[in-house]
């Protein structure tokens, strides 16, 4: 018979939180050691509900066509991923790092379409008005706002197919997941 004493057992409860901890970390990819900016607020859905919202957290599109973006930032390009990597998982948007000058607008209904609950000077929205489908495609693949107005090279132009910038504009129509 195999007996433990004290110490055995303490070493194989550090050896099995040990395994816990890696078997917890290695699908992020290490990102829980380091600075990772779409899990800073916000949770990221585990499964999507639509190819938008797919396309809005991973920039990649279920039909596989590729979907690149030109610009943006280090992180991005270095890591990849979608909207949520500025405008964040819960689309309120938020201040760029490590360019914090530089704000990612809320992408949420309210936000682009609707009347401004506030009149916030800082929240990265020009001054400009609310948008239709048309002008959130020019913003998405031209970088030019609703007010005709060139945006920030911090917000990448966005080449993908039609039907997936369509699936993306229904996602940013849809209501928040609160
Ligand atoms: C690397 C960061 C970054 C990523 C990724 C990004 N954006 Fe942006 N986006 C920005 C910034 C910064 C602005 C504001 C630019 C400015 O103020 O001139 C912006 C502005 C916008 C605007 C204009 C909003 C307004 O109020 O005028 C829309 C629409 C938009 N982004 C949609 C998207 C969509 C959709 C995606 C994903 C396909 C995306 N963005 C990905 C940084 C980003």
């Amino acid at each position: 018979m195999l007996k433990f004493g004290k110490r055995q057992v303490r070493s194989l409860v550090a050896l099995v939180a040990i395994l816990v901890v890696a078997v917890a970390v290695a699908p992020s990819g290490g990102s829980v050691f380091g600075y990772s900016p779409d899990t800073s607020r916000g949770i990221r859905p585990i499964q999507f509900r639509s190819n938008g919202e797919r396309i809005y957290f991973t920039g990649t599109s279920s039909s596989r066509l590729p979907i690149t973006p030109t610009g943006g930032n280090m992180h991005m390009r270095m890591r990849g991923g979608g909207c949520a990597s500025c405008h964040r998982a819960d689309r309120l948007g938020g201040r760029l790092m490590p360019r914090f000058w530089i704000t990612a607008p809320a992408l949420t209904p309210s936000a682009l379409f609707g009347a401004r609950d506030e009149p916030a000077d800082d929240d990265g929205h020009g001054d400009h008005g609310s948008y239709d489908d048309a002008a959130l495609r020019r913003a998405i693949t031209e970088g030019m706002d609703s007010g005709g107005k060139q945006l920030d090279p911090g917000m990448p132009r966005w080449s993908m197919a039609e039907q997936d910038l369509a699936d993306l504009i229904e996602f940013i129509r849809s209501p928040d997941r609160n």
